[in-house]
């Protein structure tokens, strides 16, 4: 029930930071380890190469979930949209384990993929927030992201969910591997939880956002690079699927190679700078557009932030921006949708979970 909310999606944009306490204690031992079945720990170290399966919001999740298995178990992972992948399959590693990733667990395109690789004999693993859906059922094994059940169309705290559980999935295989962190992932990740808190009660200055930005507006850019780039892929889907503003999630670098082309006079661009390594790049992709006459929105995080930037985030591990960077975006979306009439939790031609091919 949505009890005094107006609209699902905002009362499970503000669950948020409540679902990543609870996958904490869900998945934590006493003495502060992350603790996962044996058999998923075995099979995350058995495999030479992992492949992330998913579609949509859950696919976004999927490419920052890339990132965290390589960065922190040094392991090597492929992420593919599940209705290509079979139908143009890689070359397979010799021990791949594959990793499906899905809110409902019901995603046709994916349980495609599950059949053939089962059919073929590989291990299977499904992230899921329904541990009784078929993905769940016909994977070899499950994790669970314990989000609470998701009723608005447009997905937010699964989102959240599904890297928190990549994050920890990371971290077990990790310390199967003896690798040493230099960082504490449930302290971090309790640093997340307040940090999405302080965003989620940052409404009003968000609403403000979507009224100067987004009021009147056909089109809308999302920039980013490195792993802004993959939350700015999720602002874009969110926009888009409850507003209807037409929006593309775009790397910083990648603009100036002929989508430059669309900045006109008013264009609204909103740039992610969470990167240290690339704040300075992409305060340049944002001069470019400027200079085009694009009306720039600078989301930053503190030790990042210049003058100017619309909004500065708390700050967090720079392997757990993606957690925090997505609620503005996930609130902008909300706003500009509602300023626009649109059916914030039941957008046009969308279904909750698409069972068909
Ligand atoms: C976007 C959205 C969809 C789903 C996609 C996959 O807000 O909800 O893009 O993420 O259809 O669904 P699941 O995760 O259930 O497999």
């Amino acid at each position: 029930e949505k009890g005094t909310y107006p609209h699902f999606m905002l009362k499970e944009i503000d669950e948020q930071p409540f679902v990543i306490r609870n996958i904490v204690q869900k998945y934590r031992n006493d003495d502060g380890s992350v603790r996962l079945d044996d058999s998923i720990r075995q099979a995350m170290s058995a495999a030479d190469r992992v492949y992330i399966i998913a579609a949509g919001t859950s696919y976004h999740a999927g490419l920052v979930g890339k990132q965290l298995i390589e960065k922190i178990a040094q392991k090597p992972v492929e992420v593919h949209i599940a209705s290509e992948f079979l139908y143009n399959m890689p070359l397979l590693s010799e021990n791949p384990l594959f990793i499906f990733i899905s809110q409902s667990g019901e995603t046709a395109d994916l349980r495609g993929v599950l059949v053939e690789v089962k059919e073929q004999g590989y291990p299977t693993l499904t992230i899921t927030n329904v541990p009784g859906s078929t993905l769940s059922r016909e994977a070899d094994f499950t994790l669970h992201t314990y989000a609470g059940p998701e009723i608005a169309v447009a997905s937010t705290k699964a989102y959240t969910a599904q890297m928190a559980v990549l994050t920890l999935l990371a971290v077990n295989t990790a310390s199967a591997r003896g690798i040493e962190l230099d960082f504490d992932p449930i302290q971090e990740l309790g640093i997340v939880a307040s940090a999405m808190e302080t965003l989620c009660d940052q409404k009003e200055e968000l609403e403000q956002i979507a009224r100067d930005y987004l009021a009147t507006t056909p089109n809308c850019f999302f920039i980013g690079r490195a792993a802004d780039y993959f939350v700015c892929l999720e602002g874009s889907l969110k926009l888009k699927e409850i507003s209807y503003i037409q929006a593309e999630g775009f790397a910083g670098g990648e603009l100036k190679h002929g989508t430059i082309a669309l900045i006109e006079d008013g264009t609204p661009v909103i740039a992610i700078a969470t990167q240290s390594h690339v704040n300075l790049s992409i305060r340049g992709n944002v001069k470019e557009v400027a200079a085009r006459g694009a009306n720039t929105c600078i989301i930053s995080m503190e030790g990042l932030e210049q003058e100017g930037d619309s909004l500065v985030l708390p700050k967090v591990h720079e392997y757990l921006t993606s957690l925090t960077t997505v609620i503005p975006l996930q609130l902008i979306s909300y706003y500009a949708a509602l300023h626009r009439d649109c059916d914030v939790d039941k957008p046009r031609n969308l279904a909750k979970s698409v069972t068909v091919e």
